[in-house]
């Protein structure tokens, strides 16, 4: 049987109330989700619009399911989700993922000094997982397209961006930009 992404935002319901093993089991199923050819086909085809698409925001725990539709390569910089999570599921081409460490004691709320921990790809229905305060970046290129599943309306929590090189970082709302 064919599984759907009603079927997929239902078990998200019951998953974000298990902290991160509710995560893991978010991981899993995008997975699942990301390996149905007419889920596919509806959200990330040929003709997708270029931009970022809510698909559903759950009135409970306030989570999202977004698709990730770009007609250019992108990278970001380091960043992290605040105090929320985030799972992102490859649907086209791949993405690369840097995983980041930080290195400073975080006592100065401007200066941050963060450096790469591990990197990998993200290759069509691989799905991968960030939990509250975990720094990373992205990079794909043109054609690439995803899914990503937030624990809250990312362009509504603090977020932090990290510069590796002027060892900076800035928190608000929404400061990683289109790519986070
Ligand atoms: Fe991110």
């Amino acid at each position: 049987m064919s599984y759907t992404l009603e079927a997929f935002c239902e078990d998200c319901r019951n998953s974000v109330t298990a902290g991160e093993e509710g995560r893991v089991e978010i991981q899993a199923n995008m997975e699942k989700l990301l390996s149905e050819e007419a889920f596919i086909a509806e959200h990330f085809g040929p003709g997708a619009e270029a931009k970022i698409t809510p698909l559903y925001t759950d009135d409970e725990s306030g989570f999202q399911v977004l698709t990730h539709v770009y007609s250019e390569g992108k990278e970001s910089p380091p960043h992290d989700h605040g105090d929320t999570w985030a799972v992102y599921g490859q649907a086209v081409a791949h993405t690369d993922m840097t995983v980041w460490r930080r290195t400073d004691d975080g006592f100065d709320e401007t200066r941050a000094e963060v450096e790469p921990e591990k990197t990998y790809r993200l290759d069509p229905a691989m799905a991968g997982k960030f939990e509250p305060g975990d720094i990373h970046s992205i990079k794909f290129p043109a054609g690439a397209r995803f899914l990503r599943v937030t624990g809250a309306d990312l362009n509504k929590v603090p977020t932090r961006r990290f510069d590796p090189k002027a060892s900076t970082v800035v928190e608000g709302a929404g400061v990683s930009g289109v790519v986070r």
